[in-house]
């Protein structure tokens, strides 16, 4: 049995990793951890969990405890991750692993102290049966040389709640990119073999931060005792072009808000 802990209990916890968790015969949830007491408490009672925490600090004293999931605003997760492979936890964090990548550093370090703990970041498309397929059929050399990836990740209105965290580029590290782009990136990297970059160059956009518009994202039912009042600073809309030693050229485009004829991935 695998007795693991949350920390963080907002939507992804509660819609995504402990619906899941709770699926799984080998795996027990035995605490978690908010920093929001109304909406621990709430969640604890929602899921059946015996134990929660405000600070998650408590949660990672628990040697019951050997894996965690990071579900918390971006922000939080460089000293989260940190703090909890340093209490002998394998961690599942969720993207982006943190802000920038000097932080990503940071973490990297730290995991090369452990032993041999695992440190993954919840990029779940890779395990997507398409993604799988795709993988498998570019290995196999089916497609041949993949030299030109062009991988889009676009909403039409879908900016998560305006005035939350997400839209305050201090506790996100941005918009559009770094909260859903992250994905598409990972896995045309993943897809490519993981070329080495040479050179990058983008342009971001900041159109729609006056209207807001919604991607019903985090979905009321998980806000329980949350509060708005933080800044709209990040972009909305990213283009860019990242070029390869291998000679191979990426083209990625991202966005929360555009007036595209299509969207999705
Ligand atoms: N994999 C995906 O497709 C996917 C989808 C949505 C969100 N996410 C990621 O999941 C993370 C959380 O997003 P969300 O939509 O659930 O946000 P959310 O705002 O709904 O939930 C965040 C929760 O963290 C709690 N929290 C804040 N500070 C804390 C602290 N110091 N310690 C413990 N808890 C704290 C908040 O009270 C809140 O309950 C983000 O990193 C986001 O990018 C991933």
């Amino acid at each position: 049995m695998i007795k693991v802990g949350i920390i963080g209990v907002g939507a992804i916890a509660q819609l995504g990793h402990i619906p899941s968790y709770q699926k799984v015969d080998e795996v027990e949830i035995v605490a978690l951890s908010d920093s929001n007491k109304k909406k621990a408490e709430a969640v604890a009672k929602k899921f059946n969990i015996k134990t929660y925490f405000t600070d998650y600090k408590n949660l990672l004293k628990s040697n019951e405890i050997e894996a965690v999931s990071i579900c918390t605003p971006n922000f939080f997760h460089q000293e989260q991750v940190i703090a909890s492979l340093r209490a002998g936890k394998n961690v599942l964090c969720e993207k982006p692993l943190c802000l920038n990548a000097r932080e990503a550093e940071e973490i990297f370090k730290e995991t090369e102290k452990t032993n041999n703990k695992i440190c993954m970041i919840a990029y779940m498309r890779r395990f997507m049966s398409i993604s799988q397929i795709l993988k498998e059929l570019i290995d196999q050399g089916e497609l041949g040389e993949i030299y030109y990836v062009k991988a889009s990740y676009l909403r039409r209105r879908g900016i998560p709640t305006a005035g939350s965290w997400f839209t305050s580029k201090e506790m996100s590290g941005g918009g559009s990119l770094i909260d859903i782009g992250v994905h598409i990136l990972d896995l045309s990297l993943w897809l490519m073999g993981n070329p080495t970059p040479l050179s990058a160059v983008g342009s971001t956009y900041a159109k729609f931060r006056n209207e807001a518009v919604s991607a019903g994202w985090p979905p009321a039912s998980t806000l329980k005792g949350d509060k708005f009042n933080y800044n709209f600073d990040v972009e909305d809309l990213t283009s860019s072009l990242v070029k390869f030693n291998n000679g191979a050229t990426l083209f990625l485009e991202t966005s929360w808000a555009g007036n595209s004829e299509t969207e999705g991935t």
